[in-house]
């Protein structure tokens, strides 16, 4: 299997669960921040995880950009998880993960998990204990799709 994460990170925190999805993750794999990648080659992968910080509900800047440019995936696997914060009040605003997941899904993604969110303690971090743990739990169930 050939698989992609790309990810875009302020404080490093979002940058690491990808890093740790990567060593859950089997076969060939790219990781990516989301500046460094180009959209061409897109089509080429079984798997794109795509993760992203929450900032004001959604994803970041640079982020929002690439996925208003991305091509048609073709029928791609697909998955998207974001950082958060705990704080309840966060939920008014809503979270990353979903809105890259629907922009995945309407370029013709096939979403193989639900939008994830892993919390951060505080808006620099650190991953709140056990999320590391939880996102290699999150990839292997993603997997355990994919080969049933
Ligand atoms: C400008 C800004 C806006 C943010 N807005 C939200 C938000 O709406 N909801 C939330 O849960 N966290 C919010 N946060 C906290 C981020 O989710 C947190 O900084 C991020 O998960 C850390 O990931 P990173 O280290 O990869 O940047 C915000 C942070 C910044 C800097």
């Amino acid at each position: 299997m050939n698989t992609l994460i790309i990810y875009d990170s302020l404080y490093g925190n979002t940058e690491l669960l990808a890093r740790t999805i990567g060593e859950a993750v089997t076969g060939d794999l790219e990781v990516a921040r989301v500046g460094d990648t180009n959209l061409s080659g897109l089509g080429s992968f079984d798997l794109v995880i795509v993760g992203s910080p929450t900032q004001g509900g959604r994803p970041t800047q640079a982020m929002q950009e690439y996925l208003s440019r991305l091509p048609s995936l073709g029928g791609a696997k697909v998955a998207a998880f974001d950082t958060r914060l705990t704080k309840r009040w966060v939920k008014v605003f809503g979270f990353a993960a979903s809105g890259i997941a629907t922009s995945l899904k309407a370029r013709g993604g096939t979403l193989v998990a639900e939008p994830e969110g892993f919390f951060v303690e505080g808006k620099e971090g650190p991953l709140v204990e056990g999320e590391r743990e939880r996102a290699k739990a999150w990839t292997l169930g993603i997997l355990g799709t994919l080969e049933s």
